[in-house]
């Protein structure tokens, strides 16, 4: 098993270890240049890693907040990422609004999407390197909004695009690889046993890159539960 993959007995191990290394890193960037960028999945595992960088005295008034992906919906909605980070992650009064790059999930996806790319190159330049990225695994290997079988898994020039999810009944607006790549320190968190099989097809399984889009995380730092690593050799 590569070395760069962080064991936990438990999900909320994994949460903490990779809360820790992200507010190490954004206090880092904040030190040496003023100011950090952070770029975190939606869905459900980060809640915990969220609840967790709460408690971590990270000076929010100096970082910017983006999503790594994020689903077409109003921001009230129950399936939106940005709703589920505010509930979780950010603290009332703690992050400037000016901070806070949401995808306009209220909009129509492409006009989303292009909006989303502006603000990220208003903020970061025209070639974005976050300080953090943080990706999740979903249990068929996708990571990001990048799915199976989705050409723009193999993209290495675009930042963002607008995607029709038709196994999630659903558009998303997503980073595609480049900007991912890109970041200064590019972590995953995964956990629970009904990951095992995408995340071993990720960091072992054939080369398959449309098959198993999260196999563009292998050089990334994993922070996981024992159950998501069972199958990993
Ligand atoms: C999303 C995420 C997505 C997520 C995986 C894992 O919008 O759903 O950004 O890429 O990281 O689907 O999701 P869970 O953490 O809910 O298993």
């Amino acid at each position: 098993m590569t070395d760069r993959i962080h064991v936990f007995s438990d999900a909320q191990g994994a949460a903490e270890g990779c809360a820790r290394a992200i507010a190490d890193r954004l206090n880092e960037a904040i030190a040496l240049r003023g100011t950090a960028s952070l770029a975190v999945s939606g869905g459900s595992t980060p809640k915990l890693m969220f609840r967790e960088m709460v408690e971590l005295g990270l000076d929010w008034s100096k970082i910017q907040l983006f999503w790594v992906d994020e689903r077409v919906v109003p921001p009230t909605d129950d399936q939106s990422n940005y709703r589920m980070t505010r509930e979780n992650l950010i603290v009332p009064g703690h992050l400037p609004e000016t901070q806070v790059h949401r995808v306009r999930g209220e909009m129509e996806a492409v006009a989303a999407a292009a909006l989303y790319q502006s603000e990220i190159e208003a903020a970061l330049g025209p070639e974005p390197r976050f300080d953090v990225v943080q990706c999740g695994v979903g249990d068929d290997g996708h990571t990001a909004s990048l799915f199976p079988g989705e050409p723009m898994v193999a993209d290495r020039i675009g930042l963002v695009a607008a995607l029709w999810v038709a196994k999630k009944n659903q558009w998303r607006v997503t980073l595609l690889p480049k900007p991912i790549l890109a970041a200064r320190s590019l972590y995953v968190l995964s956990s629970g046993a009904d990951k095992a099989v995408a995340v071993q097809s990720a960091l072992q399984g054939p080369d398959n890159p449309l098959g198993v889009p999260s196999q563009m995380l292998r050089d990334a730092e994993w922070f996981s539960d024992a159950a998501a690593v069972q199958h990993l050799a």
